[in-house]
């Protein structure tokens, strides 16, 4: 299409508002100048129709079910690249060369301690606290650690702070889930890779030899992959908004935690095991469960199904779904909710109401189910979303802040609420 503006008619005046067009070939109506030009905004509640950004980090075909990270197929990173590569490429621009790739690492590899004073954080908090909670908290309490790096306009800062988060979160996140448990808390082994020191901080104790298995380790490098990036999610968006202000690196990934928490965005995963469960408990009538799903009365959704972009398969879930039979087959483990959970999927799919809102499981379907069998309990299954999210916040951060045309992000409203009315002393009221 070779469409050059887009025709407004307001009153009978025309205006004229230029179109952008993607690389991929997709187009925009740039409406910067709207309000100057017209006195009126648009309304998009959910931003569904609202492009907040230039982006050159990812690519989504929500009609296809494609997903590429700097050009590369989901598919393929997966099969061929560590999450270290991945990190990199997401936040460079470009996979790293035998060099780069030893250096990044080494770097983020030597600042995996977090200062032992944080470790006093968690005691004050009570054993029961969400993971989420406590991540985001001392996230930003980074900030109050390294005051050295938190200009977003030093390019040395910027890289220091960067490798400190990618290198830190982990540890964090396994301190807050030993924390909840009451177990000792184990400190990074620099010589494992990046999801083997995952692995062995979350689930080593002190009192017995731990070897982290090849495969769980590759099944966790490729959950990292999977979540690394998604374009204008929810929390990548958070992350833009709050980074807009120019805010440092730890407090604007602190905000994106927060906003991945919630059950619509990376709390999912857990909402999808624990409807798996009810399922389970209820005695497995997954028909009656796809009926409560599709009744408009009922507020039952199916969980895992659905995508504001995707509205095909999203490509992630059918790389998950392969990958949840190969982890629990090593494991040796049959999980009964793989079975409900594969079987929901043939009868949803079967089903005119999915088909017609083009409803098709999401990352999140089948990621509890891997996570579960890895031994993580439900609290911590949006911690290792957020683990892998965190190349594409800073992804999203780095690319806002190296761009001349960024601004505070500042949306407008359109007031629906009383007009002027006068003060009523409470005692009259
Ligand atoms: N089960 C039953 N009906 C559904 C579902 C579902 N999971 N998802 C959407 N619908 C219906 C919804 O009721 C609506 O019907 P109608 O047009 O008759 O009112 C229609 O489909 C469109 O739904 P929507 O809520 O307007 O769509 P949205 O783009 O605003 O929401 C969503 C997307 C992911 C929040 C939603 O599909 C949902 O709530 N899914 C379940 C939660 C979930 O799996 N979230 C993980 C998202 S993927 C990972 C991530 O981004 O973090």
């Amino acid at each position: 299409m070779s469409v050059k503006s887009a025709k407004l008619t307001l009153e009978g005046i025309e205006y004229d508002f230029p179109i952008v067009r993607g690389s991929e070939g997709e187009l925009g109506i740039d409406i910067r100048k709207l309000r100057d030009r017209t006195g009126m905004i648009t309304l998009d509640e959910g931003f569904g129709s609202t492009g907040s950004a230039k982006s050159a980090i990812t690519y989504i075909d929500g009609e296809q079910g494609i997903l590429r990270y700097r050009g590369y197929p989901i598919e393929e990173l997966c099969g061929k690249a560590s999450f270290m590569e991945v990190a990199y490429l997401l936040i460079y621009g470009e996979l790293p060369n035998e060099q780069q790739y030893e250096q990044f690492g080494g770097s983020v590899r030597r600042h995996t301690m977090i200062m032992e004073d944080i470790k006093r954080y968690y005691d004050v908090w009570p054993r029961h606290a969400h993971p989420m909670a406590l991540l985001s908290s001392v996230v930003s309490a980074l900030s109050t650690y390294y005051e050295d790096s938190l200009d977003p306009f030093d390019p040395h800062q910027v890289q220091v702070s960067i490798h400190r988060l990618l290198a830190k979160l982990p540890t964090i996140a396994a301190f807050s889930y030993k924390k909840s448990i009451g177990q000792p808390k184990i400190y990074p082994l620099n010589k494992l890779s990046y999801p083997a020191n995952i692995l062995h901080m979350m689930f080593a104790v002190p009192a017995e030899d731990y070897g982290v298995d090849p495969d769980v380790e590759r099944a966790m490098d490729k959950l990292l992959i999977i979540h690394g990036d998604h374009e204008q999610n929810c929390s990548t968006a958070t992350v833009r908004m709050v980074g807009s202000s120019q805010a440092n690196l730890f407090a604007t990934v602190a905000a994106g935690v927060l906003a991945l928490w919630g059950p619509l965005h990376g709390g999912a995963n857990q909402a999808v095991i624990e409807m798996l469960e009810a399922i389970h408990t209820d005695g497995g009538d997954l028909r009656k469960w796809v009926d409560k799903a599709k009744d408009k009365d009922d507020p039952f959704r199916l969980m895992g199904f659905g995508h504001r972009v995707y509205k095909n398969f999203d490509p992630r879930s059918t790389i998950l779904r392969e990958a949840s039979r190969g982890v629990l087959d090593k494991l040796g483990k049959h999980d009964p909710l793989l079975d409900i959970a594969i079987k929901l999927e043939e009868i949803a799919l079967k089903e005119d109401y999915f088909l017609e809102k083009r409803l098709y499981p999401n990352v999140d379907f089948y990621s509890g189910l891997i996570l579960r069998a890895m031994g993580f309990p439900l609290k911590m299954f949006p911690v290792v979303f957020a683990l892998g999210r965190l190349p594409g916040w800073i992804a999203h951060w780095k690319e806002m802040n190296d761009d001349p045309n960024t601004r505070i992000a500042r949306p407008r409203q359109i007031y629906v609420g009383h007009n002027e009315r006068k003060y009523v002393p409470i005692q009259e009221r």
